[in-house]
């Protein structure tokens, strides 16, 4: 059950320098990279990628917020890649999330929570935000040492 699963690190995670420090906690884990790119998103994409949250109170200053500076996406490959980034990354609101988890650890802004990761209960969404992000050819094929 090797499966891949869509990671970014939103425009605050990249603003204060965290992208190391985040992306560390799934190497260690023993993930494996296999796409990376920094990417300024345009509110088209932005738009797509958040469709689900459309008409909804916050989605306007969502888009802004993702929109305002660069984004660092990510593909991550392991067993149940999607469930276990998901448990690393912790609580939609940063607030919720334990200490321990990315966002318990570096956030308390519901708006601001660091990182976005495809969700381990809508089945497929990981592929289809991959496929949004990256084209094939980006994306690695290489093994693994643990
Ligand atoms: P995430 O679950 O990654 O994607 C949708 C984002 O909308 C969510 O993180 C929050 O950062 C943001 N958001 C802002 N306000 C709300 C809200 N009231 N309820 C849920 N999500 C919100």
């Amino acid at each position: 059950n090797d499966e891949r699963t869509f990671v970014m690190v939103k425009p605050d995670g990249v603003q204060r320098g965290l992208i190391g420090e985040i992306t560390s906690r799934f190497e260690h884990r023993g993930l494996k990279l296999v796409g990376a790119k920094a990417i300024q998103l345009d509110r088209e994409l932005a738009e797509e990628h958040y469709a689900e949250h459309e008409g909804k109170p916050f989605f306007e200053g969502l888009v802004d917020f993702i929109t305002s500076a660069p984004v660092f996406a990510m593909v991550w490959e392991g067993k149940d890649a999607t469930h276990q980034v998901r448990r690393m990354v912790g609580e939609t609101d940063p607030a919720e999330s334990p200490p321990g988890t990315i966002r318990g650890d570096y956030g308390l802004d519901l708006g601001r929570n660091l990182i976005h990761a495809s969700d381990h209960e809508d089945p497929g969404s990981n592929e289809r935000e991959i496929e949004l992000f990256f084209d094939d050819d980006e994306l690695l094929d290489y093994e693994q040492v643990t």
